[in-house]
């Protein structure tokens, strides 16, 4: 079974895909892998940044990224053997990322990847274009909504940048918009997905109404 889940950055996506994972792990079924297919992306960056590949090369990337053995380990992102779950969420990587996730043979290529790791899986899959590209018939798809002010409010409480709150909100439209105009892949609402709007849910309540919906 595939639970696919999409949604713009900071709307607590990643915390509840793996909560749902685990929560549905906890049964006597097989347990659940959880997929975070933006740290795919945010690994290939990685690399080109440690070999002075420019992202902006979309030839030069993509030839990286075609050598590059990339896998998930544990739940966590392996890059040539070495995991480097810890090292995705730096700044070098957050300025790239979006760039390098536009270069569309490369979106191919984190596609192929993220359908052979779930194969024959039970999986919890993640990211921008799980529900209509890569999963769009998957058994369960949510869309996972904020508002701008929220997603940079809970960033902003979080304290991992020097930024200022407006600073935070600026930057998180910015995305949104680069996420929204993808040539392939942009992140948009499908048809048929079942959407939240968490602006004012915590995340324990966000959880329990993908539980119900996934238990009904
Ligand atoms: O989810 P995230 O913010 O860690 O994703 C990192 C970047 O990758 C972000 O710019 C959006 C992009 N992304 C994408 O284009 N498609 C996905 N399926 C997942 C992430």
């Amino acid at each position: 079974m595939v639970i696919a889940i999409d949604g713009p950055a900071g709307t607590g996506k990643s915390t509840i895909a793996k909560m749902i994972a685990e929560g549905l792990s906890a049964g006597d079924g097989k347990p659940f892998t959880y997929i975070n297919s933006g740290n795919l992306y945010r690994a290939i960056t990685l690399g080109c940044i440690r070999g002075g590949i420019p992202v902006r090369d979309g030839e030069a990337a993509l030839a990286y990224a075609k050598n590059a053995a990339l896998d998930y380990k544990n739940g966590r992102v392996c890059l040539d053997g070495e995991d480097v779950e810890d090292l995705l969420h730096s700044s070098s990587v957050d300025s790239f990322v979006s760039a390098l996730s536009a270069i569309v043979p490369i979106r191919h290529l984190v596609n192929d990847l993220v359908r052979r790791i779930a194969k024959g899986l039970n999986a919890v899959v993640e990211g921008r274009d799980m529900t209509t590209v890569v999963f769009p018939s998957a058994e369960f798809r949510f869309y996972l909504d904020a508002s701008s002010e929220e997603r940079a409010r809970r960033r902003h409480e979080q304290k991992l940048s020097s930024l200022s709150l407006e600073e935070i909100r600026a930057a998180i439209e910015e995305r949104d918009t680069i996420d929204r105009n993808k040539k392939e892949g942009s992140l948009r609402i499908a048809e048929g997905v079942i959407y939240l709007d968490t602006s004012y849910l915590t995340l324990n309540q966000v959880y329990a109404r993908l539980i119900e919906r996934i238990r009904e």
